[in-house]
């Protein structure tokens, strides 16, 4: 008897989707009842291996809204092809789990979640920054047990940040956020390494450093770093928020983590990997006035041995996404994703989104990765 359990939405559909996680809020569900969907959703937590998949799509399928937890390549979506189906949606902005080539082989469409994780993950980014700057994790454990027996002037003594250098490597939509809070609410500098010039977010930080200056305070500054090298010498604080493919997987390596200030915060919500884990346990371990934040994992959910017993990490579990409006707003994103491409609309072409979360949205598939590659229509607006 399988291990895994599920429930199925509006049985008489008929167009069978097969989603691999139960998903936050309703609206979701609203949207794919709309395009006459049959929604089986497994409702056990665990990770579905890519056999079991292959089984839940079986015979005929439409479409599927699968995890980052799971592999979709060449086996899946051949499967899916096979079964008559014709969409599938990732439930995550992130695809490093998909292979886009051999979706696109296979004729799929595949649909991502942007816009909708841009604040909640540059918010936990923030969480997980002050985390460690001022040592919450260790004051925590410290209090439940039972050792706090007065005030000391030297307790828990961590960073300022009001005035330092804030890094981030990737200044997309979360990178360019995480600046922003980091630049407005403590008055950082920043620098940033990405392939591109972020003009947009230069011109911002110009103004908001004018700002400060007509208010009496001093000005902030925002400059591109040439190298990751050049970043990581400058900066007190690296949040990480790139992209995860070859050329970015250990990116942060012990060559690098060693160019870093020994006092120097390093945040991770990207993609585990970026990280070389063990490195990084070593540097921390090394240099203990050196502090993480992680919210992923090299290998999740596993940890690389050593890493959970250092006092200078904080680490929670992949949950800078986790709020209800945005995970549910990814629900929802997946979902018109999915049911966009069944109902033959064209693709959405811009980068605002959020108008997918609300009633009347565009006749569109609001995020398809390899619409150009498979030739689908845009949405001409
Ligand atoms: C993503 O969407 O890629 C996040 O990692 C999970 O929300």
């Amino acid at each position: 008897m399988s291990r895994l359990e599920w429930r199925t939405v509006n049985p008489d559909g008929s167009r069978r989707v097969v989603v691999t996680k139960e998903l936050p809020g309703d609206r979701w569900l609203e949207v794919l009842k709309a395009a006459d969907c049959r929604v089986e959703i497994c409702t056990s937590n665990d990770v579905l291996t890519t056999e079991e998949i292959k089984t839940a799509i079986g015979k005929s399928c439409h479409a599927a809204i699968g995890q980052l937890t799971e592999d979709w390549g060449d086996e899946l979506f051949g499967a899916l092809k096979s079964a008559g189906g014709t969409a599938y949606s990732n439930y995550a902005v992130g695809f490093n789990n998909i292979d886009l080539n051999a979706a696109t082989k296979h004729g799929i469409p595949v649909g991502n979640t942007p816009g909708v994780l841009t604040e909640t993950t540059a918010e936990m980014a923030v969480a997980l920054t002050f985390a460690i700057a001022r040592r919450t994790g260790e004051a925590e454990r410290f209090m439940r047990a039972g050792n706090y027996h007065g005030w000391l002037p030297t307790l828990f003594v961590g960073e300022l940040l009001k005035g330092k250098t804030v890094g981030i490597i990737g200044a997309g939509r979360i990178g360019s956020a995480y600046g922003k809070m980091m630049v407005e609410g403590h008055k950082m500098n920043l620098v940033y390494f990405d392939l591109y010039q972020n003009r947009e977010l230069e011109d911002y930080i110009s103004s908001y450093s004018q700002f400060l200056e007509s208010q009496g305070e001093p000005a902030v500054t925002c400059q591109r770093a040439k190298t990751v090298e050049d970043l990581l010498k400058l900066a007190d604080c690296v949040s990480i928020h790139t992209v995860l493919d070859d050329t970015t997987h250990h990116l942060i390596n012990s060559e690098r983590l060693s160019l870093m200030k020994k006092n120097a915060l390093l945040v991770n919500t990207s993609r585990g990997p970026v990280i070389e884990e063990a490195a990084l346990v070593k540097h921390c371990r090394d240099n203990p006035g050196f502090r993480a934040g992680l919210d992923v994992f090299e290998k999740e959910p596993n940890m690389a041995p050593g890493l959970a017993e250092l006092d200078n990490v904080v680490i929670v579990p992949h949950i800078a996404s986790a709020t209800l409006w945005t995970r549910s707003g990814m629900a929802t994103m997946a979902a018109g994703n999915v049911a966009g491409l069944l109902m033959g609309y064209p693709v959405w072409n811009k980068p605002e989104v959020l108008m997918f979360l609300e009633n009347g949205a565009p006749k569109a598939a609001p995020s398809i990765l390899n619409a150009k590659e498979l030739k689908l229509s845009f949405h001409a607006e």
